[in-house]
């Protein structure tokens, strides 16, 4: 239980430290120190770290003297620090249904996998055991902040808010709306019923962490075809009372958008109606984005609304390939998402992996190599990218002094090849063939140690 115990102590870790700077600039430093603050902030990024005795007496002159008898972790040469990755989107009440019903379109799969599940969660002691899961299992993949969709259910919902602060994870947590569009029992809630148990929700999580130190209330307009006018409205009402996020789908596929255009008249574009109903902020994230008009990557980037892409998601239920390229190019944030159970994996390294294949096969149908996305691109929308999204990109994504320690501590030792050494004679420098290594090859076993807030709450020695 870590939502009593704040981080205790200074911390220093000396040893590689792999970061994004930028879209296009992976920083990898062979030799680097991190110094951590009791409260989780990251004091210090020394480049070159030198001797342990250097790095101890630079803390001590330089900085607070608490660094002196800092409890120091030196990381071995098949190690490293990685920024905590960050979910941008994932639906919890449906992970029991991982990796099951993939033979159909989106249609067919919420009908006859998603909302019977989902309906399921008005059973609140099912959601402490599923939830409780959920959050063990993402800590232990390296997601230290998860953009979740719940169910209908204030209750479930408010269950989830509980367990991710238990759990020390950092969470954007939301009910989710719907008053029509689904046809399986998931829907009876009225547009009043479904506002206030909205309100309940976000008052719950105000209460349980009021300074919004981990978790965080959003609003949750399933999308367009499942929240008529009424509803969308006082939802945007809802989110600027209490100043929220708000998490949605958008574009998905192309009956998504005309059903959502037939529902919602007097608009052409899918994200003009969000925004009409002040939905759209920089605390705004919308997943897929895939089917989009020009006019909507303007709106996306005017209102800083974030792109959750799932690339897993997207191949499982043939919705089409995110234009990430366009994307970025236009200035639009970008993270990415697991979308379970409609993507298999909860894992960001498998999205990164995934990303990158859609990107290739976007690249063939296209014509075009452009939409094809890098590795310094690929790490840079699991970290920064996400936390971006989530607008937290001040707080959390990468290792820069003034931001909270959210880490991975990776070891590649015995990944795939029992003998590492033999990674040296890849021909890439400074440590980028291990971690190129660690994204496509890696599993659990690779996160050793899991921190929050520079809290240690998971990886596979904790
Ligand atoms: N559209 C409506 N609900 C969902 C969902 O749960 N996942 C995905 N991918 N699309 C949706
Ligand atoms: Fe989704």
């Amino acid at each position: 239980d870590h939502s009593a115990a704040q981080p205790t102590g200074f911390k220093i870790f000396v040893g590689r430290v792999v970061h994004s700077k930028s879209l296009t600039h992976l920083e990898i430093l062979p030799d680097a120190a991190v110094g951590v603050k009791p409260d989780g902030t990251i004091a210090f990024v020394d480049a070159q770290a030198g001797t342990l005795d250097d790095v101890r007496a630079r803390c001590v002159a330089a900085r607070e003297a608490g660094f002196h008898n800092a409890a120091t972790t030196v990381l071995k040469r098949s190690q490293f620090l990685f920024p905590g990755m960050v979910d941008t989107h994932l639906h919890a009440p449906q992970w029991p249904n991982l990796a099951l019903g993939m033979e159909g379109n989106l249609r067919e799969w919420v009908e006859n996998w998603t909302d019977p599940m989902e309906a399921s969660y008005s059973d609140t002691a099912k959601a402490r055991r599923v939830y409780a899961d959920v959050v063990k299992t993402t800590l232990a993949l390296g997601s230290t902040t998860v953009a979740y969709n719940s169910s209908i259910h204030a209750d479930a919902t408010n269950v989830l808010a509980d367990a991710a602060l238990k759990a020390g994870q950092r969470a954007i947590v939301g009910k989710l709306c719907i008053t029509t569009g689904s046809t399986r029992g998931n829907w009876e809630e009225g547009t009043e019923a479904s506002l206030a148990a909205s309100e309940k929700s976000v008052k719950h999580i105000r209460t349980i962490d009021p300074r919004g130190r981990l978790v965080h209330p959003c609003i949750q307009p399933r999308g367009g075809p499942y929240c008529p006018p009424d509803l969308m409205k006082g939802l945007g009402k809802l989110r600027a009372q209490h100043d929220t996020y708000v998490q949605a789908h958008m574009c998905e596929t192309p009956s998504d958008i005309s059903r959502t255009l037939e529902i919602h008249p007097g608009f052409d574009c899918y994200s003009d109606m969000y925004k009409a109903n002040g939905l759209l902020t920089s605390r705004s994230i919308l997943a897929h984005c895939i089917h989009l008009q020009p006019k909507d990557i303007a709106t996306l980037a005017a209102t800083r609304a974030g792109v959750a892409h799932n690339p897993n998601s997207n191949t499982c239920l043939r919705d089409g390939e995110c234009r990430v390229r366009d994307l970025l190019d236009a200035g639009v944030k970008v993270g990415l998402g697991t979308d379970c159970s409609a993507g298999y994996m909860p894992s960001i390294t498998d999205a990164m992996r995934q990303a990158s294949n859609v990107s290739r096969h976007l690249a063939l149908h296209a014509g075009d190599e452009r939409y094809i996305l890098g590795f310094t691109e690929l790490v840079y929308l699991a970290t920064m990218g996400g936390a971006a999204v989530v607008d937290m990109q001040d707080r959390i994504g990468s290792f820069e002094a003034g931001k909270k320690f959210d880490a991975l501590v990776v070891d590649v030792e015995g990944v795939i090849s029992a003998d590492a050494s033999l990674w040296a004679e890849g021909g890439e420098g400074d440590g980028l063939a291990m971690v190129k290594k660690w994204v496509f090859l890696g599993d659990d076993r690779t996160i050793r140690k899991v921190y929050v807030d520079g809290t240690l709450v998971g990886g596979h020695d904790a």
